[in-house]
């Protein structure tokens, strides 16, 4: 699958948030602090790049940076060879297409109002407007048993649906318009772990059959080391080490990938 084609380079992203500080607080320079730290990748077409991270790192924020849902403070995306971070907000919306996510909390990010044939279809709509609607229900209907969910599930709302249901709808929704990146955040972590580690599965299959690149998001080393080609360990901000999974997984350079590792006994590595 993978043909070291360079699909995603982000450059130096920043991204500072005010501390703490209520409506009255003065902006300045110590008041701020960096979320994302100047961090650097590349994403080659085919792999599931990881960025592992205790909670509050900064995963979230580099994450929605790079579908510019969070506008970077400085640093540069080139997508696709083009340059995410210069476009027209109608031109990144256009880009989305290409660019999907799939979001932690399956039942915050799905709208309770509508059903699960809408929410599914909603992007071909708004992509795909000139779609007859037979089509638009038959890529829809095909969408949803791909990611194995039954007939009867169209016509029903999320609320019907278990946590580990619900994140396959998030999925189908993803993968719709066929994008050649996903941004999965967090993506079994509010599932039981054998849901989760089912959803993994699932999106490993999905993988193969549409062609599909993935920035895998966690706070689980177990999560990445079931998926990841490439491991990116993100502390503060920063990326502290970057390498193939088996590599860091196997031979951590940092000291802070060592203590991740030794916290999780299952792990082959852990001992080493
Ligand atoms: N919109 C925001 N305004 C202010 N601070 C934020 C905002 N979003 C995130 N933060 C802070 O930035 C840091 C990184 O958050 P986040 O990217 O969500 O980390 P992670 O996903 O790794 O848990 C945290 O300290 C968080 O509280
Ligand atoms: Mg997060």
């Amino acid at each position: 699958m993978t043909n070291h084609e360079i699909l995603l380079q982000a450059s130096n992203l920043r991204k500072n948030y005010h501390r703490g500080g209520g409506a009255f607080a003065q902006s300045s320079e110590r008041d701020q602090f960096k979320a994302v730290d100047d961090v650097s990748f590349q994403i080659t077409a085919g792999e599931t790049f990881a960025i592992v991270g205790e909670s509050g790192c900064g995963k979230t924020t580099l994450a929605r940076m790079l579908l510019r849902l969070v506008e970077p403070d400085g640093g540069k995306i080139i997508f696709q060879g083009r340059e995410l971070t210069a476009l027209s907000s109608a031109e990144m919306r256009a880009e989305r297409r290409q660019l999907q996510m799939v979001f932690q909390d399956p039942y915050a990010s799905l709208n309770p109002r509508m059903r699960v044939s809408e929410i599914v279809a909603e992007p071909l709509a708004i992509h795909e407007p000139k779609l007859s609607s037979i089509e638009r229900r038959e890529r829809t209907s095909a969408m949803l048993r791909r990611v194995g969910l039954n007939e009867e599930s169209a016509a029903r709302y999320p609320h019907e649906f278990s946590g580990g249901q619900r994140q396959r709808i998030g999925i189908a929704r993803a993968l719709i318009l066929r994008p050649k990146l996903v941004v999965a955040d967090e993506p079994v972590s509010a599932l039981d772990v054998s849901v989760g580690a089912q959803m993994l599965v699932l999106l490993q299959e999905l993988q193969q059959e549409f062609g599909l690149t993935y920035l895998l998001i966690s706070h689980s080393l177990p999560v990445v080391a079931q998926v990841a080609t490439r491991i990116a360990v993100m502390r503060a901000g920063k990326f502290v080490e970057l390498g193939e999974a088996e590599q860091v997984l196997s031979h951590p350079q940092h000291v802070y990938t060592k203590e991740l590792l030794a916290a999780v006994p299952e792990l082959p590595a852990a001992s080493a």
